[in-house]
This record gives structure tokens, sequence and C-alpha cells, in this order.
């Protein structure tokens, strides 16, 4: 269990009830119609909103703040938990690769000397997403990768694909397909067998996450290590272009394919002595091929055909599991993280407010002392068509664990303006912040009854703009002079709000912290249940003035 020991603050009380609120990708930005969260009825949080500057306050929720390699990245909810469950900024996954890659210290690695010993005989397979957003991977690190794996001796390579179209613009898929085919090909020239073996949209293929629906991770599986899919093409650029055609799919939905030679045999299957690294450097989404590649014991799904490889994962993607074994990059070490407490959440979010917020640990920290409520998601459809999810059943949950005076802490998520933003449907995301807001009041009536504190906030933004837009800020129009709708995440600050009957009349939102992020939210919620943050924790937002 935890078992540090913080100082009493010298002001405020404990044992109040607290609810930490976090609103999945829940920006601040101008009103406008594309920002759902001003299109939306969303009451509570414009009530919170009034409370500015005392009470409500924005601060940084992406790039340097949230510990990413430029304040060009947009924030995302692993960055954003680990920052709000940390206390801390760490250099993140993306961060950590950049360097690893610059210094060419992966190629040095523990993790690349493992699979390293099977380029004379074995296929180097790589597995990822393939896009710049910078999210889960990078296309220019894939690059280096590449690059660096055949100076090093690889003579036979594959790449896996999966499409993005969620942390990038939908349709960028081809370009990017377009880019590696080239670099491939440029690698061919120089007498490697490179090329493209199989690929599919990442929602639909490989990239699920929190057991939310194996199938997904199994239809990868079969393109990617049987070489079965029920699409074949000689071509990837002409897959993508097809499938979005002919299927009508987006790209984070495309249907599984397998590239195959003149005689319809796939290019690529993984067969015994491969190597296989998985090159995305965010854990979510890969800790389940991740067993699915290395566990002996696996029942998730019939694997049919397990081929003895190396495998290697860009990072180790659980510390607590230690998964996988081997990985080229040291993950960020996350420790002394402010969790002891409980919180509530939804499937696809699951381990957002644990996982991450515990600094990329699976499991409790003290199972006496916590519980992890899991609110089962719907699966099989894509969040706009029920953007409500289970925001009302997360909402009842906290409130109950509020009302039950077990706990000191109620941790949330809220995934509503995030899932449904990512769509890129206008409609649904309003009725998601609508959804959201009114879980958050539920939320709300529930520390009011038992005299605790809340504090609201958000991990990133998303819902708040959901059109590209030029550098004055106006929807920038592609070459049919069309809006684009942007399905990603934002540059946005991200509100935090405090209340509540417990709240000490005295306290308020300093105005003297210097470029206030997310990491600064630890230690105020640690003051809040009367303790003094650790000293090496980014300093508290709150003030206690007399009264
Ligand atoms: C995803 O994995 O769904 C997106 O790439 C990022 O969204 P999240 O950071 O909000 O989970
Ligand atoms: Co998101």
């Amino acid at each position: 269990g935890v078992s540090w020991t913080l100082p009493d603050h010298p002001k405020l009380p404990k044992g109040k009830p607290v609810a930490v609120v976090v609103l999945d990708g829940w920006g601040e930005a101008d009103a406008d119609q594309y920002n759902c969260i001003h299109v939306a009825e969303t009451p509570t949080m414009d009530l919170l909103k009034k409370g500015a500057p005392e009470k409500w306050k924005l601060v940084k929720a992406h790039g340097t703040a949230v510990g990413l390699p430029s304040d060009d990245d947009m924030g995302n909810s692993e960055v954003g938990h680990n920052a709000l469950g940390a206390g801390r900024i760490f250099a993140q996954g993306a961060k950590l690769v950049d360097t690893a890659l610059a210094s060419g210290k992966i190629f040095e690695g523990e993790g690349f000397k493992y699979i390293k010993e099977c380029f004379d005989q074995g296929t180097l397979h790589l597995i990822g997403l393939l896009s710049d957003g910078g999210v889960h991977s990078r296309l220019d690190q894939l690059q280096l990768l590449l690059n660096g794996a055949s100076a090093n001796g690889a003579k036979k390579i594959r790449v896996h694909i999966l499409t993005d179209g969620r942390d990038v613009l939908d349709g960028t898929s081809v370009g990017f397909v377009e880019t590696l085919e080239n670099d491939l090909s440029q690698l061919r020239a120089k007498g490697i067998d490179a090329c493209i073996a199989s690929g599919g949209g990442r929602m639909y293929v490989t990239m699920d996450r929190y057991e939310n629906d194996w199938d997904v991770v199994k239809r990868g599986w079969d393109a990617q290590v049987l070489g079965e899919a029920p699409h074949k093409f000689q071509n990837a650029v002409e897959a993508v272009k097809t499938l979005r055609a002919e299927t009508k799919a987006n790209d984070q939905y495309l249907p599984p394919f397998v590239i195959v030679d003149d005689s319809d045999k796939a290019v690529g299957p993984i067969v015994d002595g491969d190597a296989v690294v998985t090159f995305n450097f965010r854990a979510d989404r890969m800790v389940m091929i991740a067993k699915a590649l290395e566990y002996e014991d696996f029942d998730k799904f019939d694997r049919v055909r397990v081929p003895k490889i190396r495998y290697a994962g860009m990072l180790q993607y659980d510390g607590e599991l230690k998964l996988p074994s081997h990985y080229l990059v040291s993950p960020p070490e996350i420790e002394r993280t402010s969790v002891y407490e409980l919180f509530r959440h939804e499937t696809v979010k699951f381990g957002h407010v644990t996982f991450f917020w515990n600094g990329n640990r699976s499991g409790y920290f003290d199972e006496t002392k916590e519980e992890y409520v899991e609110i089962p998601s719907d699966s099989g459809i894509t969040f706009n068509v029920k953007p409500k999810m289970k925001a009302l059943e997360i909402a009842e949950k906290a409130r109950d664990a509020i009302l039950s005076g077990k706990f000191d802490q109620v941790r949330v998520n809220l995934p509503n303006g995030d899932m449904v933003g990512h769509t890129g449907d206008i409609e649904a995301t309003v009725v998601a912040c609508k959804a959201a807001d009114e879980a958050v009041k539920m939320i709300l009536d529930a520390i009011e009854q038992v005299g605790g504190i809340y504090v609201v906030t958000a991990d990133h933004g998303n819902a708040e703009d959901m059109v590209k837009r030029n550098k004055s800020g106006q929807p920038q129009l592609d070459k049919k002079g069309e809006i684009q709708i942007l399905t990603s995440h934002t540059l946005q600050p991200v509100p935090v709000a405090i209340g509540g009957p417990g709240l000490h009349s005295g306290v308020r939102f300093r105005n003297d912290v210097q470029t206030p992020g997310l990491a600064n939210v630890a230690a105020t919620v640690m003051n809040l249940h009367g303790f003094e943050a650790p000293a090496d924790y980014e300093p508290t937002l709150i003030e206690v003035v007399d009264n």
C-alpha cells in the first residue's frame, strides 16, 4: 500500500469527502457553432464558470505542460490523467522515444538487441498506428525505426498499418500510406525486402482498450499473424482508397486487409523465427495485442497458430504486469502518484482514472481502501449512435459512493465529450455534452448532501472545437471549399472548478502560479483533503485567506 506520510495542511480540515470529476475532452474555446459545449445546454458547467476567478480557472492541458515534446502537441487522456494523478510533469513516451531515436541509443538497448537476433533468418514486423497524431505513435519515429533497423541488419521488413482519422483528420490515411510506401521503396532500392503486409482502421482492428472488445484484436491477429482478412489487395494505397470508397468506412473503421502477391499469397504473415515490434508508445491500446503476442496461456480468442517470435514493445506498456517483457525504450517512471481512493468510470475510459492516473500501473495500491468500478461501455457501435453513453449510470454510481460515506475521494471520468467528439458528429457531440453536464449535476448534488467538496476539471480539449482552423482561427476550407471536421483533440486549455459546502470559506485560486497546468491539480486535491503535497509536486492552485 501507499505509505508516505504527508504533513497536515496548516489551515484546511481533513475528513471532507472530495469528488474529483474529469470531463474527458472538455476544453475552453470561443463560442461558435463548432463549439459543441457552447451549443449544448450545460447549466451546471455554466454556473461553475460564474465562479471565476476565485473558484474557476483555466489550466494548460497540452504540450510541455503535460510532458509532450512541444506546445504543438495536443493533449490526450494518457498524459492528462498522468499529470492529474502524478502532480508532476514527466517526459512522456512521445518525448522519450524521440530522445532515444535522436541519440541512437534505442539501437543499443536490450530490447533492440533482443529482436535483432532474428534479423539473419527472420522477418522484422512493425505493427502500429500510421499517422503524425503524436498521441499513440508518430510517422517520423516509424521512419527512423525503419532506417535504423535496416542499418542494423534487418533484411526483410513487413509493416502492419493501422489507419488513424481520429488523432488526425479523416481521409489523411491515404497520404500517410503513400509516404510510407515511398520510404519502403527506398529501402528496397537498397536491397532490403520491405513492404506493407496488412492493415485496417484503428477502431476496428487491433487498437481496442481495457478489454472492451477482443474481436477487434482478433481481426488484427488474423491479418497480421495468420495473413487472413476479408479483403485482399496487391497494394496498400489502393487498399485504403478502395475500402474507403466501397465500404464507406472512414479511416478509423476501415475493415482489415492483407497484401498479397501475384499468386494471391499473403506477403507477410508472422511465422516462427520472426521479430515483432509494436511501435506505438502509448500503452492503453497496445496492452491487449501485447498479451496476444506474448502470453503462452491465452484464452481471449482462438489464435489458431502461435508463432515463436521475439517480441518487443516500443515501450513497456504495463509496469505492473511487466508487459511486454522486452521493449525498445524505458517508459516514464511515474512513482508516488496521488492515489489511494476511489473512482468511477466507463469501460472505454476505465483505465484513464486508474491506470493512467496511477502512473500507467494496473491494479490497486491498496485493495482494502480502494474500489474501482467499471461501467461496461456499449460495444459494437460508434458512440455518435448513443451519445449519452453511460453518463447517467456513472453519475449514479458516483452519487451512491459519495452518499455511502465510505470513501474520502470519489474519482470519476465522464467520457462523452471525447468519445463522441472523436466521431466528428457535431449534433451527437452536442447531445453528449449535455449528458455530461447532467452527470456533473448529479455528482455535485450528492456532494451538497454530504457536505463535501468538488473539483471539476478535464483532461484535454475535444468537444469545444470540431473544425480545423487556420492561423487566424477561422475554419480552414479544403479544395472543394468545405469545412474539415476535426475528430481529434485540441490545444485548448481546460477548466478547473472547486466548490461544495465542505470547502473552507477562505479557499480561492491563487493568481501567482506560473503557467498552471493539469499537474497542479494533484497538490490542490491533497490540500482539499487536509494535507500538504510532497515538496516535489507542482504547486497547488489554491490559497486560504482569512475571512
Ligand atoms: C484514442 O485512443 O481514443 C485517441 O487516440 C485519444 O483519445 P484519448 O486520449 O481521449 O483516450
Ligand atoms: Co480522446
